[in-house]
This record gives structure tokens, C-alpha cells and sequence, in this order.
């Protein structure tokens, strides 16, 4: 395998919509984090950078649901996702963001260079256009009911409820998000990637790479194989980088072109030296991302470094795959999640525990589930009974026989012999395992070590065999010792709080990567800090707690978000335009052909008359005769299934589609009475 000088580790820009939570941590921000803090250890020349996502329809989304500018959110969200990375231990090179002007500049110079090179395709397509807003519409922004499963909330881009990536075209019945209106076809020219054309190298690219991850190579191959297409790299919308362009000037950059590029101006804020971290070959490039990045960090954004040509291009992408958490989706809209901050106000100090749980549960190779309970048991029955007891006995015993300082080793035996052997052998296990992206398996090894360290101690039990051969003890606890100092080292990448507690308990600096694997870390007499505990239990009220807040929450939330926002105000004669009346339904059958509609029959108090209504799914007509319903009666007619329908019943929808009448409480209304 080729050897690198140094590397560019990257991690996802997060969207600055909301703040962290623990899904984001084990996705993509801990893992990397584990890489980086371990090349650094082993003396690597590495940048680690990271910022926030700060355009893009996720925030303007965010924006008008807080009723506020998409700057006031991504500045409000920007900060605070940086304190929680800080405070978390996610030890970043840099954290910047994509509104800076750097950044700016960096993503239109990129456009310019390769639009100067003649790569776009020029388009004009048609896109949806809300004609009372002026707006063309994202595909977020655009709701209708899903092809799949009827959902009639479903998004532009997909439907939530069935999972179905969708495109507007798919949705019946299209609305727009912005004002509730139908939005209509209109044409508009942009600059395409043509993925099409560049298919040849970028298959090239991703075969050279099969020792990828098999969910990340699959998806991969799987794109390639239903063919590439040119992609849209200007979008319509007036949040982003401004395309460099005078025929453009209402367009921004596609979000997923600035982004990625967001990491080179992020190094180029960081050092003036940013050049050899993205243009020498002997850098190694690293992307950790969650799964749902992977096109765009396997296939588009190398496709526009090949583009620009004086780039190197991913070595690696580790993607992993999504946590759950208490057997559901993390959802933000719905506050099903555990949000960083919260956590680190909880449980002060404990910030080793939560990444120690999250690596230990990490969704490498599937979507897992994180549990109250099970980061519990990680603390209570791994940190504090294998990890915290084995360094806390070793201190306890030092000082209580030989006054806090480490004793000779007498000679050694077999026995010790062989544990050394096994010391010798960890740090490369580890590193082969982090090395690989296998950072489950790396702490688990180093679990290993300290279950080793214990059932020395058992097996030798020093605290009996004190009595009548302390030179023995001696032997025992050096060794146990220079055991706590290795782990002082090969723990670091993953809890890097507790290995800076261990080391001041050991009273040494932190050290190098490869210091550890040595039996003779500390010398003999090397006295030794207070013994205290690297862990405490986790008592079950504390779990508890968690688990009563996010259920109170999610509760409050769903509320919220199932009400559709309020549409635009109309005036008091607006409303009065509309003549609604108490009716009552005289007859109602279906109609043929047509599996949702109903025919009725209804006394509206001024006559009696045909509406045709679409619920036929939620009645069956022999149920709904004799009812009292509100209807509107100055619609003007219009055939249904060549049946002239002179009115409109109306119905509420729940949050599942399912339509309810409005009709008068009080039983006997007079028909013809005015509903206003
Ligand atoms: O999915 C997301 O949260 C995106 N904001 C990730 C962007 S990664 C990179 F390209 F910047
Ligand atoms: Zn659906």
C-alpha cells in the first residue's frame, strides 16, 4: 500500500438548521475524530476540517419556521453547533463555515474555472414556478401526495412516510410549500455537470478503489450502473454563492457544488501552506460522511475535481450508516433525538462515556440502535467494572504497599512473560483496526487490554500473596502499572478526557502512539498522583430521566409540525364571496369506475341537489345517509366522472389523509342555515 506524507481528513459540514445531535457524532464526526487524534498520535502530518453547511433549502426551510432571515439561523445554529463539537472533544483543525467570504470567493472561482473551461451543459428545463411568490420552487419546497403510498404530504425529493425518493414530476396533486397555491411549469436555463460524458473516468476512479467500504462501493456501483446524468450545478433560489455569471444573476451555486469545496476554503483559512494538503499527490484525502452523502462525495464532487484537473481526489470515504435511537428514526422535526448540548449540560464531565457508547454501538456496517439502557450498561457494566477497576485497583494497592511509587520488577515469570507479549502486541491491533475503518473493533481491543489487566491481578491476587512474598507484588503491580500506562496511550483517540485523567493519576505527559507496547514505560520509583476513579455508575433515575424527556418532547413537537402553516390572509369580503349552509345527505352511492368518489344526494335547505366528494375510501355510503354535513354551495358546478357535482362537502384531514366531516354539533340544525 502506498505511503502518504500527510493527509486531509474532512467530515461532513453539517447544514447550519439545528443543532447536533448523537446520530450526526457516531455517523461521521466521531469516527473521524478517533482517525485524526490517532494519526496525530503517531507524529502524522494531518488537517482535520470541518464547518457548517450554511446554504442551502434546509435553512431557508428552517428560517420561515422560526419566522426569521436564513442569516439569523445559520449565525444562531453555527455557533452553537461549534461549541458542541469543542465541548464534545471533536478536536477539528479548523471549524468554519460557507458563508465566509473566503469561502465565497473559493466556490466562484471554482465555477469560473471550469465554466471558462466550456465543461457546462447549458439548459433551459422546465421547473415548477409559484407564480403569487415569484419564486421558483426547490423540490423541498413542494408537497403533493406520494405515487407510492398516498401520502399527501409527501416532499418534492421524498416521501417521508414510505421512504420513496421522488422527484416533483412524481407527485399528484403538487402544491407549493410557499403559498399553498398549485405552482405551474416554467422554463429556465441552468449550467449541467455532464455526469453523462464524464461516466468513463468516474467508473475508472471508483474501481481503482474496491477496498472501499462494500456499502459504500456498492452504492457506488449502483449509481453507475443505471447510467449517470448531467446534474444541475445553479439552482433558481437567492440563499447561496451567486453564480459568476452576468446571465445569472438571480441564481445561486447548487448547494452540493459550494459545499464540498467548503473543506478547501476552510484549509485555506487555515494555513497559507493549503495548496499541498489538496494538490500533492502524496496527500492522502479522507471524507467521513454519513451514508446519504455518498453520491456526492464518491461520484460529483470528485467528478468536479477531475474537472478542474490541479486536485487530488478521495482516497477513502468511510461512510457509515444511520443510528436509531429507542427503535426509531432520529428525527429533528419531530425532536426524536438526543441533542449534544443537552447531553453535555446532563452529564457534565461524562463526555468519554457518551463516545465510548457511541463507538462501541457504531453503525459501521448496518443502521443500529441506540438505547437509555444500553449506554448505561456500557458505563456500568464495561467503563467502571472492566476499564475504571482495573486501573482503580492497580493505583489502590501501589499506595497502599509501597507508599504510591512504582515497585522493581523482581523476575519475571512465565506468566509474566507472556502478558508482556501480549502488551507488545495491542498498539499494532489497534492501529491495523483504526487504520481500516474498523473502530468498533479497535475499542474493543482495547477493552481487551484491560480485561487482560484484570484477570492478572486476579490470577496473581497481590492483596493475599503480600503477606508472604512481596517481592512477588512487586513484580505484579509493576507490570500492572506499566499496563495502565499503555492504556493511557492507546485510549486517547477514543476518550481522549479520561486519558488525560489517567495520565495525571500516572503523573506523566501524554505519549506518542509508539511509547506504548513497552513494559517499561515507567520506571521503578516513579512516584505516582492520589488514587481517584476514572468512572462512576450511571444509577437507573438518570436513564430514566432521558427516556421520560424525549417521549414528553417528541409529544409537543408532533403537535407542532402536523398543523400546516397558516396560508396567506384574505380579506373579510374574501370569505364572504363563499356561501356555506347546514345540509343534510338524502341519498349517497357510488360512483362507477371511480374507487373515491360518492354521489350524494343533499337537501341544502334551498334545494336539493348532486355534489360529487371524494370519500369514498373513508365512508361507505349506507353510513353517511341521514347526515347533517356544512357545505359549500356557490361553487360553481363542475363534472366529476361526467356527473355535474353542484357543491362542495366540507372535511377536515387528519395528519394520516383520512377525511372527517365538519358538520353542525347540535343534532336538527335547520337545513339552508348560514355556516359563517
Ligand atoms: O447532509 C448534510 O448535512 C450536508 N450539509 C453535508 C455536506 S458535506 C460537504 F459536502 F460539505
Ligand atoms: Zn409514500
Amino acid at each position: 500500500m502506498k505511503t502518504f506524507k500527510r493527509y486531509t481528513v474532512t467530515a461532513a459540514l453539517p447544514y447550519a438548521n439545528g443543532p447536533l445531535h448523537i446520530g450526526h457524532i457516531a455517523g461521521c464526526y466521531l469516527p473521524a475524530d478517533i482517525y485524526v487524534r490517532y494519526l496525530r498520535s503517531k507524529g502524522r502530518d494531518v488537517v482535520f476540517i470541518c464547518g457548517s453547511d450554511e446554504h442551502g433549502v434546509p435553512i431557508t426551510i428552517r428560517a420561515r419556521k422560526e419566522n426569521t432571515t436564513p442569516q439569523q439561523i445559520v449565525d444562531k445554529y453555527h455557533n452553537q453547533m461549534k461549541q458542541a463539537f469543542e465541548e464534545f472533544g471533536i478536536a477539528f483543525s479548523i471549524y468554519s463555515r460557507t458563508s465566509s467570504p473566503v469561502h465565497h470567493k473559493t466556490a466562484s472561482d471554482f465555477f469560473t474555472k471550469l465554466y471558462d473551461k466550456g465543461i457546462f451543459q447549458e439548459s433551459v428545463t422546465e421547473q415548477y414556478y409559484d407564480e403569487k411568490v415569484g419564486q421558483f420552487l426547490a423540490d423541498r419546497y413542494i408537497t403533493g401526495t406520494c405515487p407510492n403510498c398516498g401520502n399527501p404530504n409527501a416532499y418534492g425529493d421524498q416521501c417521508e412516510k414510505c421512504g420513496t425518493s421522488l422527484s416533483p414530476l412524481d407527485l399528484k396533486n403538487p402544491v407549493s410549500a410557499l403559498s399553498g397555491e398549485k405552482p405551474i411549469m416554467r422554463a429556465t436555463k441552468n449550467w449541467f455537470l455532464p455526469l453523462d460524458k464524464l461516466q468513463p473516468q468516474i467508473e475508472a476512479y471508483i474501481n481503482k478503489h474496491s477496498d472501499w467500504k462494500p456499502n459504500v462501493f456498492g452504492q457506488c456501483k449502483s449509481w453507475l450502473s443505471q447510467g449517470l446524468q448531467p446534474r444541475a450545478m445553479t439552482r433558481d433560489l437567492d440563499w447561496g454563492v451567486k453564480v459568476p455569471l452576468k446571465e445569472a444573476a438571480n441564481k445561486v451555486l447548487y448547494v452540493w457544488f459550494d459545499a464540498p469545496i467548503g473543506y478547501i476554503s476552510a484549509t485555506k483559512e487555515l494555513t497559507k501552506d493549503w495548496e499541498k494538503y489538496w494538490k500533492d499527490e502524496d496527500t492522502r484525502l479522507i471524507h467521513f460522511i454519513g451514508k446519504d452523502n455518498i453520491v456526492f462525495h464518491c461520484i460529483i464532487f470528485p467528478s468536479i475535481l477531475m474537472c478542474d484537473g490541479d486536485y487530488i481526489l478521495p482516497d477513502n470515504v468511510p461512510a457509515n450508516e444511520f443510528l436509531n435511537l429507542e427503535g426509531e428514526k432520529i428525527s429533528t422535526s419531530r425532536n426524536w433525538a438526543v441533542w449534544v448540548h443537552e447531553y453535555l449540560a446532563d452529564f457534565p464531565g461524562k463526555q468519554d462515556v457518551m463516545r465510548y457508547a457511541l463507538c462501541a454501538n457504531a453503525p459501521e456496517t448496518k443502521d443500529n440502535d441506540f438505547t437509555w439502557k444500553d449506554f448505561q450498561a456500557r458505563n456500568n457494566s464495561e467503563l467502571v467494572a472492566i476499564l475504571g477497576n482495573f486501573v482503580h485497583r492497580t493505583q489502590v494497592l501501589t499506595w497502599k504497599f509501597f507508599d504510591g511509587k512504582v515497585p522493581h520488577a523482581e523476575e519475571y515469570d512465565k506468566s509474566d512473560l507472556l502478558v508482556m507479549e501480549e502488551i507488545a502486541r495491542f498498539p499494532k491491533k489497534i492501529a491495523d483496526a483504526i487504520e481500516s475503518f474498523h473502530f468498533r473493533e479497535a475499542l474493543s481491543e482495547l477493552m481487551n487490554l484491560a480485561r487482560i489487566g484484570n484477570k492478572y491481578l486476579a490470577d496473581n491476587e497481590p492483596w493475599k500473596v503480600i503477606t508472604h512474598n512481596p517481592k512477588r507484588v512487586q513484580t505484579v503491580l509493576n507490570i500492572s502499572q506499566q499496563i495502565c500506562a499503555n492504556l493511557s496511550v492507546l485510549m486517547r483517540p477514543f476518550m481522549p478526557f479520561t486519558a488525560n485523567k489517567l495520565c495525571s493519576l500516572l503523573n506523566i505527559s501524554p505519549l506518542n502512539w509508539d511509547a506504548a507496547g513497552k513494559s517499561t514505560i515507567l520506571t521503578e520509583g516513579h512516584k505516582l498522583s492520589e488514587a481517584v476513579m476514572l468512572f462512576e455508575r450511571i444509577e437507573d433515575e438518570a436513564v430514566q430521566q432521558q427516556v421520560d424527556k424525549l417521549h414528553q418532547s417528541k409529544v409537543v413537537n408532533e403537535a407542532v409540525i402536523k398543523v400546516t402553516p397558516q396560508k396567506t390572509a384574505i380579506t373579510f369580503e374574501d370569505f364572504e364571496k363563499m356561501d356555506m349552509r347546514v345540509g343534510t345527505i338524502l341519498n349517497a352511492e357510488k360512483v362507477q369506475g371511480a374507487d373515491k368518489l360518492l354521489k350524494l344526494t343533499v337537501n341544502t335547505g334551498i334545494d336539493t341537489r348532486t355534489v360529487v366528494s371524494g370519500i369514498a375510501k373513508y365512508y361507505k355510503p349506507e353510513e353517511i345517509v341521514g347526515k347533517q354535513v356544512c357545505l359549500l354551495v356557490n361553487l360553481a358546478p363542475r363534472k366529476l366522472r361526467g356527473i355535474e357535482s353542484q357543491g362542495m362537502i366540507l372535511m377536515a384531514e387528519n395528519a394520516n389523509g383520512e377525511l372527517i366531516f365538519v358538520s353542525p354539533v347540535k343534532p336538527d340544525t335547520d337545513n339552508g342555515a348560514i355556516v359563517k
